[in-house]
């Protein structure tokens, strides 16, 4: 459903968006007589932004992929790739058939959902106002689109606040809207961008629950951004993860997750913790320590540590070593995000 090749992206810096503009300030700036004074700013010149680099993935037709990584790793400009709403600077592909320099034909063929900004909701309608004219404008009967809008309001669980004015809904409702908006004309592709953030905990597991069954089975093929490793973990087929504009890798949660096989993760929390003093022991792969600010002097750990009798207690013991006490102790299996961050850790320390 989405083939691309080499992708690429670079922004250019900000010496060509500001070249020639000159601000310029005249007038008093205090009370003087006969002041006069102009300011001229010029831009300093930036260097190009390169967002994405050498990216080649293929989406199979139903599939749900997920696309992680942290901020600035390239995920919005990817999926704007894939909506036709940036061209590349490198690389070939095509989405729902369509090759990369038709972005106008492929912007027909998705539906493309953004959590920044309003995307031109009509403040003064009503949510439901909001998502029906929109299919009327896209040309659909009165009916399909009444229908259609019922079905999108039920998805996105906004049937009780349907007749609200946009201006009176909360963020989140503004934001589902958005997503019911999206869901009207039934495109081959849908492509979210971060759908849940903002969202309470139920209306977020309605929004997955959406993405993981109600797109599929109408035979969309989704692909979904996401911070929130262990929330795509359970609904995708599929996900690649991004670093600074390369694609790290991609695969199903469990192929992901492969790499650490043999390793436990151990979650801490302790109080009054200083710095380890004993020898880091083999056993502790990765480390990662977080204080908490506040007057109970706490530090949460996360350390990666090898699936062997002796390794908790060796990890523990390390961590004690600091002269804190621990206040809670789990250990589980390695999830997706542990992939994610301690594989980012191992490319930004490279
Ligand atoms: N229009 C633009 N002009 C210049 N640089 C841009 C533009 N859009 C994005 N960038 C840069 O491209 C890089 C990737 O940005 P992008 O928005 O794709 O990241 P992201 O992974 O979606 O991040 P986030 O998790 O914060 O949403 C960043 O360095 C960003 O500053
Ligand atoms: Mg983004």
């Amino acid at each position: 459903m989405i083939r691309l090749s080499g992708i690429g992206k670079t922004f250019p810096g900000a010496e060509l968006s500001l070249r020639g503009t000159k601000l310029v300030t005249q007038g008093p700036a205090l009370w003087v007589r006969n002041l006069a004074r102009a300011v001229r700013l010029t831009a300093s010149p930036g260097a190009p932004v390169r967002a994405l680099e050498d990216v080649t993935l293929n989406i199979a037709a139903g599939e749900v992929f997920g696309i992680l990584g942290p901020n600035g790793s390239g995920k919005t400009t990817l999926v704007k790739i894939m909506a036709g709403l940036l061209r590349p600077t490198e690389g070939a592909g095509a989405v729902a058939g369509v090759e990369m320099n038709h972005p106008q034909a492929i912007r027909r063929r998705v539906s493309y959902v953004s959590t920044t900004g309003w995307m031109g909701l009509e403040w003064a309608l009503t949510a439901e106002e909001n998502i029906r004219f929109f299919g009327l404008l896209s040309g659909m009967s009165g009916a399909l689109a009444k229908t259609r809008t019922d079905e999108a309001l039920r998805d996105v669980g906004l049937m009780q606040d349907r007749h609200k004015a946009v201006s009176e809904l909360s963020n989140g409702m503004r934001q589902r809207v958005i997503l019911a908006r999206a869901l009207l004309l039934r495109t081959p592709v849908v492509l979210l961008d971060e759908p849940t953030v903002g969202l309470d905990p139920i209306h977020r597991d309605q929004v997955l629950a959406l993405v993981r069954e109600t797109l599929p089975a109408r035979g969309q093929t989704v692909i979904v951004v996401d911070h929130q490793a262990d929330a795509l973990e359970t609904i995708v087929d599929r996900a690649a993860i991004l670093a600074g504009g390369r694609l790290l890798r991609a695969g199903t949660p469990a192929e992901l997750v492969s790499g650490l096989e043999g390793v436990r993760v151990l979650e801490m929390v302790t109080r009054g913790s200083g710095e380890p003093r004993a020898a880091i022991p083999p056993q502790v792969q990765e480390v990662e320590r977080i204080e908490r600010p506040g007057p109970l002097g706490l530090t949460q750990w996360r350390l990666t540590v090898a699936d062997r009798s002796d390794a908790l207690e060796a990890a523990l013991h390390w961590v004690l070593s600091g002269g804190g006490q621990a206040v809670q102790v789990a250990e589980r299996a390695p999830r997706l995000a542990d992939v994610v961050t301690g594989r980012l850790r191992r490319e930004v320390s490279r």
